[in-house]
């Protein structure tokens, strides 16, 4: 049976209908109060291809790598960890951005997608020799090394050559080190401080021994330093703070590059706001100028939520309402935990509305869940709707598009949803919907 979420006194500004500036770029709302996202109206996507369902807006994607190029210039990657699929690597790549990739699998997909080696950075805190081989025979564009056991590996490597009895490239690397500059945000997320297992500590001298070991093997070409202080800072100070930080380490050593990490935070509800890309790189900038930096320094950065996040949201399908009258309405759809489990890891919100209705107020409090067999599995925990929310309804939650589709999950053998990107009033899919055959192809 269908039940009406109930009612429930609220302050007047909850109420209000979804905030704009929380939707993808190309967002439009008809006269009857439709949204369409690069010209293509969200309700009929959703009948089209199915819940839930990643919806891009390409021209989103597009502006945000722009941005980043305009503002940080050559050498700006974007982290293929917040989203990373073939057509997503091609984009980034065909807008001029490097890109970053953190393990073996990341770095396949951006070679599967054509992406030149050399266009690659290389991460990770504990890369196999397996995956440092394939990342040096290719030839990627930098290496960033974060332990002397890789130093270890990576010198092993290239005295001993390929299986073909070649002699690997001559790799570029940088040296993560960790500033001990606490970005605000959540613990999971936060990474710049002593306490980490990233990089080579400032602190204790372990930065400069591994610049040492490095410059004195004389095995690599050694470009420069790579620092990261966590992820969704809304702080731009807390990046000059780092560079200020960093700076009195590197420029004594004279080297030539400097990746301040990633990390811009952006607003995934209403009343927050985030700095933008271009005032991140100027901030930077500026501490880099202030700290002595020569201009000569390439000083660049690697945003992954900052380019995808408001790119994307996801549409899924209201099938149940439970109304547990003097406790709070349950709105489940057809995801969940699966496909979004930031609310669950970080206890992040996220808002909620119907496309079929942009501008309706929501006066309506309701916690929107998924189908998972836990109570924890919330999507958003302080969802407002509007009054008539059904059953049947499609409901969608902005900014999704960063860390969600990159984080899913087959958890109870739910299918990972489609990927559709959205331009010109064309929906293409990028990444297909899984299906029940997909869920064995593993079983042996
Ligand atoms: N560079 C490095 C070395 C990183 O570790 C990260 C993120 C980035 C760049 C990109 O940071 P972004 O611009 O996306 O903040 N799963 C978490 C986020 C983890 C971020 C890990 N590293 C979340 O959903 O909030």
């Amino acid at each position: 049976m269908t039940q009406e979420p109930s009612e429930q006194p609220t302050d007047q500004p909850s109420e209000q209908p979804v905030d704009l500036g929380l939707l993808p770029l190309t967002s439009s709302v008809a006269a009857d109060g439709r949204l369409s996202v690069g010209g293509v109206d969200l309700v009929d996507l959703a009948e089209e291809y199915g819940t839930p369902l990643f919806v891009y807006d390409e021209e989103h994607l597009r502006a945000r790598c722009r941005e980043a190029l305009s503002s940080w210039g050559d050498g700006v990657a974007y982290a293929t960890k917040a989203f990373l699929c073939k057509a997503m690597a091609r984009l980034a790549h065909e807008e001029g951005m490097s890109l970053d990739v953190s393990t073996g699998g990341e770095l396949h997909v951006a070679l599967e997608a054509g992406v030149p080696a050399e266009k690659l950075v290389f991460h990770g805190n504990n890369k196999s020799p397996a995956e440092l081989r394939s990342a040096l025979s290719v030839g990627v564009g930098r290496v960033v090394v974060d332990s002397f056991d890789e130093i270890d590996r990576i010198e092993t490597l290239l005295r001993g050559g390929t299986s073909s009895g070649h002699r690997l490239p001559v790799p570029t690397v940088l040296v993560r080190v960790t500033p001990g500059v606490e970005a605000h945000t959540h613990e999971f997320v936060r990474t710049g401080q002593e306490d980490s297992k990233f990089g080579f500590g400032l602190a204790s001298g372990a930065a400069a021994l591994a610049v040492e070991r490095l410059r004195s093997s004389g095995l690599v070409n050694l470009a420069g330093i790579h620092a990261h202080i966590g992820s969704q800072v809304f702080r731009v100070e807390s990046f000059a703070e780092e560079v200020e930080v960093l700076a009195g380490f590197f420029v004594p050593l004279g080297l030539d590059e400097m990746v301040i990490g990633g990390g811009l935070g952006v607003a995934y509800v209403a009343g927050e706001a985030a700095p933008t890309i271009s005032q991140w790189a100027a901030t930077v900038h500026d501490a880099a100028r202030r700290s002595g930096i020569p201009s000569s320094v390439r000083i660049t950065a690697e945003p992954g939520r900052s380019i995808v996040a408001g790119a994307g949201l996801t549409l899924y399908r209201v099938g149940t309402i439970k109304d547990l009258p003097g406790i709070r309405t349950y709105v489940a759809v057809d995801g969940g935990m699966s496909d979004n489990p930031r609310p669950v890891l970080y206890s992040s919100g996220y808002e909620a509305f119907l496309p079929r209705a942009v501008s309706a107020s929501r006066p309506r409090a309701a916690r929107v869940v998924g189908k998972h067999c836990e109570s924890g599995d919330v999507l958003v925990a302080d969802a407002r709707v509007p009054r008539d929310l059904a059953v049947g309804d499609i409901l969608a939650t902005p900014v999704t598009g960063a860390y969600g589709y990159s984080m899913a999950s087959n958890y109870n053998r739910v299918p990972r949803p489609a990927v559709v990107f959205v331009a010109d009033g064309d929906a293409r899919t990028v990444v297909r919907r899984e299906s029940s055959a997909d869920l064995v192809r593993l079983d042996v």
